[in-house]
């Protein structure tokens, strides 16, 4: 799928619209980035992929800043996002975030979980955000659930009102941290759907994911991680059906048929660190 459209900036260049140089990433003496160098287009999908304690979710967390990185810069839309003098907040209203975690709010129904983070981070008045989160729930097809609470709904669709509670920001990329992950086989589908339409819209969006097929779909390119360095990237059906090299052979085995190794794949451990969007803040 080719949907890169190089469009130029508002300060007249062409730019990437996330750049990722020389990024550099250590929690005390755990180097866990250790030089990342990405560019993603405007309007491209790109999967990550790896095993688990890789990098993956650092290196996410370090485009919008949830991490500050050790050294190396990122941009988003041609902004300097590692830059001191950065507004963060401006910064994370540009980028939206999707966790394995819902982290929907139990207390407020649908439409109060969308128009929170609209109402204190964007100002806008309580009617505009309710029409917002109307034209996002609808874009999720879940315009019926507006006032239904969280826990009245499936793992996928609380998952797709994460999104678009992601989505009422206006973000112009979204990061998806194994957004399928937490959920039952059978609810995975759903959410890899919206995730696809939203591709088709032609949303710039960085997808940490164990699902090929939808790797092989739906993403542009595929990058395999491995301790803290990009091991290889490249269109899926290359980095999937033809990889160079033995690390990701290894992986993309395990991960295709996890019988045939003892060795865990998938990421044990509940993320249990806060989603700072807007939603959780204030
Ligand atoms: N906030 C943190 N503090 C200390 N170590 C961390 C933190 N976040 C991640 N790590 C460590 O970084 C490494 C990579 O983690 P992560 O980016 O979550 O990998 P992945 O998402 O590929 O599983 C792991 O060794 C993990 O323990
Ligand atoms: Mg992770």
């Amino acid at each position: 799928m080719s949907r890169k459209t190089e469009t130029v900036d508002s300060m007249g260049t062409d730019r990437p619209e996330i750049e990722i140089r020389g990024l550099h990433k250590s929690f005390g003496d755990n180097k866990v980035l250790r030089g990342i160098d990405l560019d993603i287009a405007r309007g491209e999908v790109v999967c990550v992929i790896g095993p688990s304690g890789s990098g993956k979710s650092t290196l996410l967390r370090c485009v919008n800043l949830l991490e500050e990185p050790t050294s190396g810069q990122v941009f988003v839309g041609g902004t300097e996002v590692t830059d001191l003098d950065v507004d963060i907040d401006a910064v994370r209203r540009r980028i939206g975030m999707v966790f394995q975690q819902f982290n929907l709010f139990p207390h407020l129904n649908v439409t109060e979980n969308l128009t929170l983070p609209q109402r204190r981070v964007l100002r806008r008045s309580k009617a505009r955000a309710a029409a917002v989160a109307r034209e996002n729930l609808l874009r999720v097809g879940l315009a019926d659930k507006a006032d239904a609470y969280p826990a009245q709904l499936s793992g996928g669709q609380q998952q797709r009102v994460a999104i678009a509670r992601a989505l009422v920001m206006g973000p112009e990329v979204m990061l998806f941290d194994e957004p399928t992950s937490a959920l039952d086989p059978e609810l995975v589908g759903e959410v890899l759907s919206v995730m696809r339409l939203l591709a088709a819209e032609g949303m710039t969006m960085m997808v940490v994911t164990h699902e090929m097929s939808f790797a092989r779909e739906v993403a542009d390119r595929v990058v395999f991680m491995d301790g803290g360095v990009i091991v290889e990237h490249g269109p899926a059906a290359q980095v999937v059906g033809d990889p160079q090299h033995e690390r990701t052979r290894n992986f993309l085995m395990r991960i295709l048929d996890p019988a045939a190794t003892e060795a865990p794949v998938e990421d044990a451990g509940v993320d249990v660190r806060k989603p700072v969007d807007g939603s959780s803040e204030g």
